[in-house]
């Protein structure tokens, strides 16, 4: 067994970690905030190589393995995960997606433009009735011949404005249930696509999230990934790899508020010592520190899993499970440790309990993981300890 990160790892991690710390941290309370696009940022991230980690360099990637993207997600949410959300989404749902199912033409076309991050990608899976239930897709993509006709309505689309680039999953043949159902590859400049209002959230604030309306939407056939049908398929390996990206970052958030807890507590005094030499707060960080570390253990190791070509689901699913509640436990216990000063928007510790939140319910809820672990479980598939 080995616990070490290669040189390459830690110089990914080291490279995020300053990225995120100089670049990202001085405006992240204001982004947030006024709900802006961060716009130069995310150019920044496209220059460092953050938006297509894991592609292949023949299509203007990284070629990194997913422990590196895993650690550099970890860093950025330590700082600004409407950031890091943005990464996520097109390294794993768009450019893994198209990498590992695409045509060698849709991959010149749109993933040599997508790896480097001269175009953004969304996923649009949701909608207004089928969040957790994806299977009951109502969009639908009817079949003209040499093109598909899109029409329906996507929400809660990440990326969902500033992205050229949509995977659309719609419903060609009804009669056959989830399989029926087609990804298809759709510019956003195309006619017939209406981006709705951004969504004033709870957190994740300056991420673009949207509404998306497709109004006869022709599609060309040469768009759709994979085989005819094969867009839930699709859907769902594709969120495996992305939820090891939201598990990361559901780390990186509890890391971060981890950080913070253990310097504020270094630095505040109360009844003549600093308080992390009262027993109170010192035991506190006990149990965020263990909680942290196992956490980032499953993340680590989910992404292990996925980089030696093994089955993943399980683990990936366990580990966004996790981490997601690790970190709503920790920013909750991290904004205690601050007291007063955790409950203003200074201090940092708030932003990233309210980002918090969102990581235990997109890319499949936490009862969705439950039921990808127990359904796993009960078909026989077992997860398959290493140890
Ligand atoms: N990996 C691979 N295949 C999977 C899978 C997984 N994790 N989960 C389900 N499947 C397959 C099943 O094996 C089945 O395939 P077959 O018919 O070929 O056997 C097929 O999918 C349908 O599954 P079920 O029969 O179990 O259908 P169901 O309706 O009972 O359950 C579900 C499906 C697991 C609940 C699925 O709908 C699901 O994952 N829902 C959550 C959707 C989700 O994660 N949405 C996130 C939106 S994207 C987003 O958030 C991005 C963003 O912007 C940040």
């Amino acid at each position: 067994m080995q616990f070490s990160l290669t040189e390459e790892q830690l110089a990914v991690q080291e490279a995020a970690r300053e990225f995120a710390q100089q670049v990202l941290k001085p405006g992240v309370i204001e982004r947030d905030t006024k709900m802006e696009y961060p716009k130069a940022e995310v150019r920044q991230m496209a220059e460092m190589g953050f938006l297509g980690m894991m592609t292949d360099p023949a299509y203007g990637g990284g070629g990194m393995d997913t422990i590196s993207y895993v650690l550099a997600m970890e860093e950025i949410s330590k700082i600004d995960n409407s950031c890091s959300v943005i990464m996520s989404v097109n390294n794993s749902l768009v450019c893994w997606g198209i990498e590992e199912y695409g045509t060698e033409a849709q991959k010149q076309k749109y993933l040599t433009k997508l790896a480097p991050g001269d175009w953004l990608g969304a996923f649009c899976l949701s909608e207004p009735e089928a969040g957790s239930d994806a299977t009951s897709q109502r969009t639908t993509a009817e079949d003209k011949g040499d093109h598909y006709l899109l029409n329906g309505t996507k929400n809660w689309i990440t990326n969902g404005r500033s992205s050229n680039v949509h995977i659309v999953m719609a419903q060609t043949h009804p009669e056959l249930g989830h399989k029926g159902i087609n990804a298809l590859i759709v510019e956003t400049d195309w006619d017939g696509v209406v981006i709705g209002a951004k969504e004033d959230k709870l957190g994740i604030r300056s991420s673009d999230t949207h509404t998306i309306m497709y109004n006869d939407v022709v599609v060309p056939k040469e768009n759709r990934v994979g085989a005819d049908g094969f867009g839930f398929t699709f859907a769902m390996e594709v969120l495996n790899g992305g939820r090891i990206g939201i598990a990361a970052q559901a780390l990186g958030i509890a890391a971060g508020a981890y950080e913070l807890a253990v310097a504020y507590s270094q630095e505040r005094e109360a009844f003549g010592k600093p308080i992390n030499k009262h027993q109170a707060i010192a035991f506190k960080l006990a149990d965020m520190a263990t909680e942290v570390e196992a956490a980032r253990m499953l993340v680590y190791r989910a992404a292990w899993l996925k980089d030696k070509g093994e089955r993943f689901d399980s683990a990936a699913a366990m580990a966004k499970l996790y981490a997601s509640e690790v970190a709503m436990r920790q920013t909750v216990e991290a904004v205690q440790v601050h007291g007063g000063y955790g409950f203003v928007k200074e201090y940092h510790v708030e932003r990233l309990l309210r980002d918090a939140k969102i990581t235990q319910i997109y890319e499949g809820t936490s009862e969705i993981q439950k039921l990808v672990i127990s359904r796993n479980i009960l078909k026989g598939a077992l997860y398959q300890p290493v140890m």
